[in-house]
């Protein structure tokens, strides 16, 4: 099986790994990684469990070849977290609003909202669901999800009109 070597910067740290040509970055993010906030959930790009910040945009990891991460800046969930490991607003939003029931959804939703909560003007509810359209959940029945999404940007909002 053909390899190739890969640099790019993940959660802040520049990082080398060898990888199959053929192996999908979700396989590489939690494998030689060992970052396991990514799911596989469907594994066909469906699910959105494996959404994970590439260059800043969301992508479903798991129809994302490996090797295409060279040279490029991704971010997981476990790149919010602050040095000490306390966790991001979003995620607490998540645990507040009752937004997380069996978890396996949370990671991909919380990842695809970061455009939506790092915006400088209010998305709509519309907005927000259409930004997650590709996440499915089968829990919450997505409207506690919608809410922490919608509370965390007014927040941020807020804070960054105080400053
Ligand atoms: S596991 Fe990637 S979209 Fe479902
Ligand atoms: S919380 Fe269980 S799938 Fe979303």
């Amino acid at each position: 099986m053909a390899k190739k070597t890969i640099h790019c910067t993940i959660n802040g740290s520049k990082k080398e790994y060898t990888v199959d040509i053929r192996e999908s970055l979700s396989d590489m993010l939690r494998g030689s990684a060992g970052l396991d906030s990514i799911k596989h959930g469907c594994d066909v790009g469906e699910c959105g469990a494996c959404t994970v910040l590439i260059d800043g945009q969301p992508f479903n990891s798991c129809i994302y070849l490996a090797i295409w991460a060279q040279g490029k800046t991704i971010l997981t969930l476990e790149g919010l977290s602050d040095k000490k490991g306390t966790i991001s607003d979003i995620q607490q939003a998540f645990i507040d609003e009752g937004a997380v029931q069996c978890g396996f959804c949370t990671p991909g939703f919380i990842m695809a909202s970061i455009p939506i909560i790092t915006k400088e003007e209010v998305a709509s509810r519309d907005e927000i669901r259409k930004q997650v359209a590709g996440n499915l959940c089968r829990c919450t029945g997505y409207d506690k999800i919608i809410n922490a999404i919608e509370k965390t940007q007014h927040k941020r909002l807020e804070e960054k009109k105080s400053k």
